[in-house]
Formats: structure tokens, sequence, C-alpha cells
């Protein structure tokens, strides 16, 4: 029995595994795969804090950046906790070892869009790798547990509360059980299949496990759209590049946006310049070869991969792709699930920080702030769990996937939910195209409940992840698409033709097992 079990390896989960273990607590982090892939190693721009009070930035100006780019979703009060809090985890990452790049003695800040300062501390641009592996490494000083390539199948829900879960691991089905389970699983941006910067393992899996059991979602309907990911791959090209000076423009090269502004706005001028039958570029040839290679040096890199160009000479075919989801697992302001003993942190929460349209560089922030801050809020409890009968029920529902029949595969599925919901639950949505989204999904489900699978090893089976997976995914589809038609107005990141204008009264959408979306102040 664990004190606490953190489902999710990524900054959010390693931050809370240290400071749980700080506190003396008997911690394990289960990863879906090894411990150093999860996606923040994928953020590349920066954290965002306010470490030089005399930069004349200060936390009050991070608050209302932050509570403004959120079109008025934020909880003032939790913005206020993670920005007031930032410059203590950015030394505490520096104490750490984290390699921030630094002018002189100074941990460098850079401009990041919508923000009023310089206030996006960075690695170069590599910023979220090199934080992952730094809390890996400290993990590892500190002889954290790792359970690797485990996938929970279940969490394990006794008396109306979370005692751990139920897991596929070393080919076996075991309960694990736990005084407290922290949800730490990142986002669901990457069901946008092939229009989406994140990698396809970002499937929202955390979120479904929540929604399955019982546990209640928010604001599930604002997906964010990063407006520069490369034109043939989906790749992201980092914020930072705008930041230092690059321009947006069409192939007239003619720039058409501020290219500053807030996500939500670059994106729909960069997605609308598209429709209309324009092409995009992001522009820093007048940055320099040598500012891109010191400041930008994977940019560079996957720029000339991906699209076999030289960014320093040519202009950088750029889109639209879903990147972050701002919707989640709805918390309180202890990060507590509506399901007692569970607790979400970072992209796969929503404790409200974001609002409508998260600010560049406010994720690493998040996932470090709250993943250190959960672990003083737990109230952890003993309760006598069952195992036998909840790796029984795990079991039974495996078989029922398992056939030796020839069966086809999901693959072509997955494709087609990724492009449904980019043209439908995308950039710009509206009724019509959400309704029919609604049954594109069904058919989807339809298709996939049909499938099954021959290997009935439970050993090192990654179709059967895969397609546990997507099942996930499918569910994901399901509710943004549910909370999107919802809806009838425009706010941050969700933008509905037919409704243009954003409500006077900002309210936050809900959603439990039952999919019925209802939509209140406060919950
Ligand atoms: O553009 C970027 O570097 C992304 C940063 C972020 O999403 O915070």
């Amino acid at each position: 029995m664990y004190d606490l079990l953190i489902v999710g390896s990524g900054g959010a989960g390693l931050s809370a595994a240290l400071e749980a273990k700080k506190e003396g607590l008997c911690v394990a982090v289960i990863c879906q795969s090894s411990p150093t892939s999860a996606a923040t190693c994928m953020a590349q721009g920066g954290l965002n804090g306010v470490v030089y009070e005399d930069s004349g930035d200060s936390p009050s100006l991070h608050v209302s950046d932050t509570i403004k780019g959120g079109a008025g979703l934020c909880d003032e009060k939790m913005v206020r906790h993670m920005c007031e809090g930032a410059k203590e985890d950015i030394l505490w990452l520096d104490s750490i070892g984290m390699p921030f790049s630094r002018k002189k003695e100074r941990i460098a800040q850079r401009k990041f869009g919508a923000a009023s300062c310089d206030r996006t501390t960075y690695s170069q641009d590599y910023t979220g790798l090199k934080l992952l592996h730094t809390l890996y490494d400290n993990c590892l000083k500190n002889n954290i547990e790792f359970l690797d390539e485990t996938f929970v199948l279940d969490l394990i829900v006794e008396e109306s509360t979370c005692r751990g879960v139920v897991a596929l691991k070393d080919g076996k089905v075991k309960a694990l059980c736990s005084k407290a389970t922290l949800l730490a699983t990142g986002g669901y941006a990457g069901i946008y299949h092939g229009f989406s910067t994140n990698a396809m393992e970002s499937t929202g899996d955390g979120i479904a496990l929540a929604l399955r059991a019982g546990a209640k979602l928010s604001d599930m309907e604002f997906v964010q759209f990063h407006p520069t990911s490369l034109k043939s791959s989906s790749v992201l090209v980092s914020e930072s590049a705008r930041g230092a000076g690059g321009f947006l423009v069409n192939q007239k090269e003619e720039r058409f946006v501020d290219e500053l502004s807030s996500r939500d706005e670059v994106s729909r001028a960069v997605f609308s310049q598209i429709e209309n039958g324009n092409e995009v570029f992001l522009d820093i040839r007048h940055l320099g070869n040598e500012f891109i290679s010191k400041n930008l040096p994977q940019e560079k890199k996957l720029i000339q991969i991906h699209e076999h160009i030289d960014p320093s000479k040519e202009l950088i075919p750029v889109t639209p792709a879903a990147h972050y989801s701002m919707g989640g697992i709805d918390v309180n302001e202890d990060l507590q699930t509506s399901l007692r003993g569970l607790y979400a942190a970072g992209e796969c929460s929503n404790v409200k920080v974001h609002g409508a349209n998260r600010l560049g560089g406010n994720s690493l922030l998040e996932i470090v702030h709250f993943g250190r801050a959960v672990v003083s809020k737990l109230k952890l409890a003993t309760l006598h769990v069952d195992t036998k009968r909840q790796e029984e029920k795990a079991k039974q529902k495996l078989n029922r996937l398992f056939s030796d029949k020839k069966s086809s595969t999901f693959f072509e599925l997955r494709s087609t939910l990724g492009k449904e919901l980019f043209k439908k639950a995308g950039i710009f949505r509206d009724k019509n195209g959400l309704e029919n989204l609604t049954k594109n999904i069904e058919d989807l489900q339809n298709r996939f409940d049909k499938l099954t699978i021959s290997d009935t090893n439970l050993k090192d089976n990654g179709w059967l992840v895969c397609h546990l997976k997507f099942a996930n995914s499918l569910c994901i589809a399901k509710v943004v698409v549910l909370s999107a038609l919802a809806r009838e107005e425009s706010r941050g990141a969700h933008f509905r033709k037919e409704f243009q204008n954003t409500d006077k009264i900002a309210l936050h959408s809900y959603v439990d097992s039952s999919l019925e979306v209802r939509f209140q102040n406060e919950d």
C-alpha cells in the first residue's frame, strides 16, 4: 500500500514525487512507457514567472495578463497562487540543476505573446526537455520508485473513494493500492491526430479514467491551437521565434496580425489566411544565423529536418495545430477531484488558471507549481481493497476484447477522428459541423466496437495498449464535441461562427459520466 500513487511521469508528476519524498511519503510514479518520454519534453519556449522585480515586471502584472488571456474563465485566487509562487518555483528548479539560459549571472527572460514584460525563463528552446531531465535526475538521486511500462486500466473506487489503480504491468493485471492517487497524465490535444503538435500518446487517458470512475470534467471544449506548427508535419515552432521578433507573413510577404497577440487571436488570423487560399510563413531571416543558432537551435534543426530549409535564409511554411487542452478533470483549490482520494495536477486537470485560453509559458509553470503544491493538500486514508475482485473485473473487461477472428485495425479510424476533429471542432466551429461530428464519432465508435485483438498476450502487447488508448480518445472526443455544441458563445479558443459574441456572464461547463453538459459559475 502506497501513501501516494502518481499516474504520469511528466513535470507535474515528478515535481509531486520529489515533494512527496521530501515529506517522507511512500510514493511511486507510474509511467505508461519510460519516465523521460512524457509530453513535457516537447515544450520548447519556456516557463513564466517574475524573478527580478527591478525588471519592471510584477506578480500582479503576471496575474492580470493571465486573467485577460483567459477571457473571463480564470479563477483569480488560483492564478494568484501560481503567479505569486512562480519565483520560488523557478529558484527551486535553479537550485536542483535546471540549466536556465542566463544573461550575465541572471536567469534570462524573454517575451511571449500577450505578456506585458519579458517574463519567460528558458533553456535555449529545449526548456521542457531540460526541465523533465532535471526533475528525473533528482528523482533518481532521491530513490523514487518508478513503475515503467505500466498501463492503467481503471481506478479502484470503493465506498465512493479512489483507492489506487488497476494496471497492466509485466504481463499481469495488478491492483496497486494507495491512500491517495494523483493523476498527472497530461492533456488530450493528441486526439487531433495528424493536426497536433503533441505526440500521438496524448490521448487524455487520465481524464477518461477519471470520467469512467465518476469524477467530473470541466471546460472540455477549450482546446488551444498553436499558430505555428510546421506545415508538413505539425511539429511545433516555438512562440519564442515570434517573441524574438519573428514575423508572420503570407505568400506576398505581407504581415497580417500582431504576432504577439494572444494565441487564440493569432491562430484565427493564420487560419483565416489559409482558408482564403493564402499560404502562411514565419519569417525569422532578419534575426540572423548567429542569433538563431544560439537561441533557437532546436527550431533550426527541426525546420531543416522537416521542411528541408535554412530558416536564416528562407521563409518557414506554418499552419496552426492543436497544442494544449485547457479543459480537464475538475479540481478544487486543493487539487482534489470530485471523487474522494483522487487528485489531479498539470494539463489533465482544470484548476482554472488558464481559463479559455492559456498564455504561452504558463503551462510549464502550472505543472511545477501545482505538482509541488498538491502534496501538502493530500488527505491520506486507508481502506481495505478487495484486490482479487478488482483484478478479476479488469481481466474480464480485457478478455472481451480478444478474439481469434480476423479483425481490421483502428489506425484508419484514428486518422479519421483527427481529421474530422480539426475540421469541425477546430479553430472555427458551428452547429452543423459539430452535429455532423457527433454522428461521425458515433460511427467511428460503432466500427471500433467491432474490432477485436487476436494477440491474447498481456505482456508487451503494444496493440492492446494502442487499442485501449484509442477507446479513451473516442470518449474524450465525444465530451469535447458535446461541450463545444453546448457553449453557444465565442470565448478564448472556442469560436462559434454563429455566436461570435462573448456572453456577459462567464460560466464553466461541467460533464460527468452521464455526458450531460451543465453550465455553472463555480462548482
Ligand atoms: O511556443 C512554445 O514554445 C510553446 C510554449 C507553450 O505552449 O507554453
